[in-house]
């Protein structure tokens, strides 16, 4: 393919997709089948790839990320980006409502709209394509994030036309629905790490992440709801709103006109409730006065307008009393404390339990049982403790005292420096960590034998049945015929039996026959090695392609596959090494699970021109993710090593590399190179 016919098929696939894009977040409509789909974004990437001065900085495959900035510059935002007055009460409302009636002379409309708890942005738009994305940083100068921005799927790149204006902003708030904020901790939660607080903290973390290939794979999303540009095209706020709509912008659907307080009060109280049914926490409403004259007439303080006030909701609270406190120790041996408290309504719900999260918070709280505690519901899923009303402490009460064994093996906790949990070491005797590791192993994501969910693997392990995962393929339906046991629901509260019967034992075998089917990666992540959560495990999967060649990876192998870093290969070269896991793998292949899968496109071998070479790649990249350029150097039979050597072949260099590494490689003779001398190696 000529240049000429390679720019003219990137711009035809470019539109296209942007086109399918829109229609696909805004229409709920889908012109082609996701496989189609897929098949053209990978032809504008290849073309890309190909002709890499020919990818336009707001091509749809930048929606995957791949770049990496190592500091974000600070901008000046052209607009100052303001905060708003906060009101708790109806009284406080009536006061801005006169204050406003007072300047403007006659009639005046407000915007009502929902206060997103997410993260605050700026985006600039020129000729219908966003050109930078900025956080609002101190109002003044915030961050340029615009690599990360563009893989938020709901934040357009290219607008639909024709009639926006050359130039303008756009305000929003980024957020991570509470959907994939779920689905985020539960992946943490596999893996051991430490549970992240809310999704507003979630997306905050994730746009100052360096990395956007990372940013896009969580699924941050946006809605906006500010239109800035001088002269202005509008009248009102509402017809902005409508124009943002139609451009292509996310505009949250349950802004509403109201002409008179009464109607923003009902507003309110609508939403009062009717807010826990969105993707995404709120803490108040919005109101503004609808007109840009008049917005321009009440003009601002030094820190926000005159013309809009928040109304805040109050944080959901109340005080009880706490009863006891539990702890949990989870799959990986980490201790979680769980407050018992005397039963209380909140934000609608009975609230009998609440998180203590760690030692420190005990602590901080100096919390004592028998304590009346206030409980808060914020965007957090699990109630929290906030604080303690020491006026009720009774008097003979000691602060508590944190534990010191495991309360189900009473093992000596274990604290690492740095580190809020507990652990209890009894990796393998003790009882919740054998079997959460078995619950892992036929968890959803995992083998997925739902037919052995509920209470089903606390009988098989206390009739001594299964104790590791190969033993499930042990299972015959002697062994497992007229087992029964009481049953505790720990949410329900209700004690049960559960007994097998010859339709529950069918069913547990289908699904334990069934789960062999399970591919490579799910097996690898089902293993439950620390660390290695469902990403990861496709990652390995991919890279090594079968057991045997993971099993023999040295450490250097291991972290030359894509976001593979040192924690994560120490923990899996130390799974490999134990004795007992080498047994359960060899009995796990003996059953006949999948313990091999075929080779992606991107890291099957294409050639052997590279091999024999080593690479380090150091630096950022303009139009290759780092990711991309592993897999080709792989793909050729070369080999990725992590530090500068004598004996090193080659230095991959791109933007902002450190001068230190650019010292050491030319000291000992190393041979620097770009990203096109290297795609010159392989001939391109
Ligand atoms: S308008 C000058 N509208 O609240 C007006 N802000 O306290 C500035 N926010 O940092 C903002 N939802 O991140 C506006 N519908 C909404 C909003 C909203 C959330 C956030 C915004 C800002 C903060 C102001």
């Amino acid at each position: 393919m000529t240049e000429s016919e390679a720019a003219a098929r990137i711009q035809e696939l470019s539109a296209r997709i942007h086109h399918l894009n829109y229609q696909y977040y805004h229409q709920s409509l889908s012109e082609v089948s996701d496989y189609e789909f897929d098949m053209l974004l990978e032809e504008l990437n290849r073309l890309e790839n190909q002709f890499t001065h020919l990818r336009p900085a707001n091509s749809p495959t930048q929606r995957v990320g791949g770049s990496i900035t190592k500091s974000f510059p600070t901008v000046v935002h052209k607009y100052p980006m303001l905060s708003l007055g906060n009101t708790y009460s109806e009284e406080d409302l009536g006061e801005f409502h006169k204050r406003v009636h007072k300047v403007l002379e006659g009639d005046f409309e407000y915007v009502c709209e929902q206060k997103f708890d997410g993260v605050a942005i700026s985006l600039t738009y020129r000729h219908g394509e966003l050109v930078r994305g900025v956080t609002r940083g101190d109002g003044t100068r915030g961050d340029d994030i615009t690599a990360n921005v563009r893989t938020i799927k709901t934040i357009p790149l290219k607008l639909q036309g024709p009639d926006y204006p050359e130039e303008f902003e756009v305000r929003g708030e980024v957020f991570m629905p509470f959907s994939v904020f779920e689905k985020l901790n539960a992946e943490r939660e596999d893996i051991g790490e430490v549970l992240l607080a809310n999704p507003r903290n979630a997306a905050s973390g994730t746009l100052k992440l360096q990395d956007s290939g990372l940013v896009a794979r969580r699924q941050l999303s946006c809605f906006a709801y500010s239109y800035l540009s001088t002269p202005l095209p509008f009248e009102t706020h509402a017809e902005a709103l409508a124009a943002l709509k139609k451009w292509g912008f996310n505009v949250s659907d349950t802004y509403q006109v109201c002409h008179h307080l009464e109607e923003v009060m009902a507003y309110i109280k609508l939403w009062e409730t009717k807010r826990f049914e969105l993707p995404i926490a709120t803490d108040g409403i919005v109101i503004k006065v609808n007109n840009f004259n008049q917005q321009e007439e009440l003009g601002y303080t030094a820190k926000i307008p005159r013309w809009a006030i928040a109304y805040k909701f109050k944080a959901m609270s109340a005080a009880t009393r706490l009863l006891d406190i539990q702890y949990q120790v989870g799959r990986t041996g980490a201790v979680t404390p769980v407050a018992l408290l005397q039963p209380v309504l909140l934000a609608g719900t009975t609230v009998k339990r609440a998180s203590l999260h760690n030692a420190n918070e005990i602590l901080r709280h100096d919390i004592h049982v028998g304590d009346v505690v206030y409980v808060e519901k914020g965007g957090e899923i699990i109630p929290k403790i906030t604080g303690v009303d020491k006026s009720q402490r009774l008097p003979d009460s000691k602060p508590v005292q944190y534990l010191d064994t495991c309360p189900a093996c009473q093992t000596p906790l274990v604290r690492t420096e740095g580190e809020a949990h507990h652990y209890c070491p009894n990796e393998k005797g003790c009882p919740p960590q054998i079997k959460g590791k078995l619950e892992h192993f036929i968890s959803r994501n995992a083998m997925n034998i739902m037919s052995l969910g509920e209470g089903k693997i606390d009988l098989l392990f206390e009739k001594g049945l299964v104790k590791t995962p190969d033993q499930f393929y042990d299972l015959t339906p002697e062994k497992l015929m007229g087992l029964s046991k009481e049953y505790n629901g720990e949410k329900s509260g209700k004690t049960r039996t559960i007994s097998f019967g010859a339709k529950t034992v069918d069913n547990i075998l289908a699904g334990i026959q069934k789960s062999k089917e399970a591919p490579f990666d799910r097996v690898l992540f089902a293993l439950g090695i620390r660390f290695v959560g469902s990403t990861v495990a496709r990652k390995l999967a991919q890279h090594f392609s079968t057991i045997d060649l993971l099993e023999k990876a040295p450490y250097d192998a291991l972290i030359q596959v894509p976001e593979i870093g040192d924690r994560i290969a120490l923990s899996v070269l130390s799974w490999f090494t134990d004795p007992e896991n080498k047994v359960i793998l060899s009995r796990l292949q003996a059953a006949g699970l999948q313990f091999s899968q075929e080779k992606s496109a991107a890291t099957a071998t294409q050639s052997d021109l590279l091999a024999g070479q080593t690479f380090v790649i150091s630096g950022v990249f303009q139009n290759h993710s780092r990711d991309e350029l592993q897999d080709l150097i792989s793909a050729n039979g070369g080999k990725i090593v992590s530090a500068i050597s004598k004996k090193l072949s080659f230095l991959v260099a791109g933007d902002k590399m450190g001068p230190a590494k650019r010292e050491k490689a030319q000291e000992l003779e190393i041979k620097i190179i770009t990203v096109n001398e290297l795609l010159g190696l392989l001939g391109r």
